[in-house]
């Protein structure tokens, strides 16, 4: 049989987590919006809205926690296959989220960014996350990532076709091509590599994120859904992270 998702024991504060060794990078799969609203016999859309309420709560506890880097998967390139009324509201709450946040993410130190085809989302949204990455870059605080619009595979032929051009015009030698290299080509240039990636709702698969930058990712499933998952739910991920054995293909000696 397969594993089922596990249930997670909520903790009552941040007593057991190891500050000292906190996931630098942690990437959400933020996914259950539609199965909540539909527990309630209520729209999609209000799935969708109280997720962002569950977001924001996940980022003030990041930062608070001082992690470095979370990146959350908001809309994969596979997302426009949705209903157009679907798609038109989780762009408009993608917007709205940025507006009403942005200054209280700035005061908190936050650095908004972005990965994915940004250039096809809603000018509307393009504009707000223009406006919110230039004012948040000089901040030092939290590096909030936004997957929008992201699919791994299109990032990795995105990579290709970006150093073929670097060949084809002698600025790249075939040689040189290492792992440095191509992660340098990807959205997240600079990022260290998820450490800890947790997805929501019991869904057991990738569904194209972050597909080269999870090789050596902790994945933590837990069956809360997206609007449901909170600080509780966060703390008690990073435990579970923390008790895992990371031995990236090695073994230990002692
Ligand atoms: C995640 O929730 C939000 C996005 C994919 C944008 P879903 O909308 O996928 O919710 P479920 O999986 O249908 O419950
Ligand atoms: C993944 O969730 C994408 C986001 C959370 C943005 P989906 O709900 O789209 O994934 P599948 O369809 O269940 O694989
Ligand atoms: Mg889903």
């Amino acid at each position: 049989m397969w594993p089922k998702a596990w249930k997670l024991n909520k903790v009552d504060s941040k007593d057991q987590i190891a500050l000292e060794r906190l996931p630098r990078h942690i990437a959400i799969i933020m996914d259950g919006n539609g199965r909540w609203a539909k527990k309630r016999a209520l729209p999609r859309s209000m799935g969708h809205r109280a997720g962002v309420e569950a977001l924001r709560k996940v980022v003030k506890t990041c930062s608070n926690l001082g992690i470095e880097v979370l990146t959350v998967y908001a809309f994969s390139t596979e997302n426009w296959s949705r209903p157009k009324d679907e798609v038109g509201v989780l762009m408009t709450l993608l917007t709205e989220y940025l507006r009403k946040e942005l200054q209280e993410l700035h005061e908190n130190n936050v650095v908004i960014r972005a990965i994915g085809g940004i250039n096809d989302l809603p000018q509307e949204a393009q504009r707000e996350l223009d406006n919110s990455i230039k004012r948040t870059r000089n901040n030092t605080g939290l590096i909030l990532n936004l997957a929008l619009n992201y699919g791994g595979r299109s990032e990795i032929i995105d990579a290709v076709k970006k150093i073929s051009k670097d060949v084809l015009n002698g600025k790249q030698q075939i040689e040189d091509i290492d792992e440095g290299r191509f992660s340098n080509a990807l959205f997240t240039r600079g990022l260290p590599d998820p450490d800890l990636m947790i997805r929501t709702s019991g869904e057991m698969r990738l569904s194209n994120f972050l597909l080269w930058q999870l090789a050596y990712t902790e994945i933590v499933v837990i069956e809360e859904l997206w609007p449901d998952f909170g600080e509780k739910a966060l703390l008690a991920a990073i435990i579970t992270y923390q008790k895992r054995d990371r031995r990236f293909g090695g073994i230990h000696t002692d």
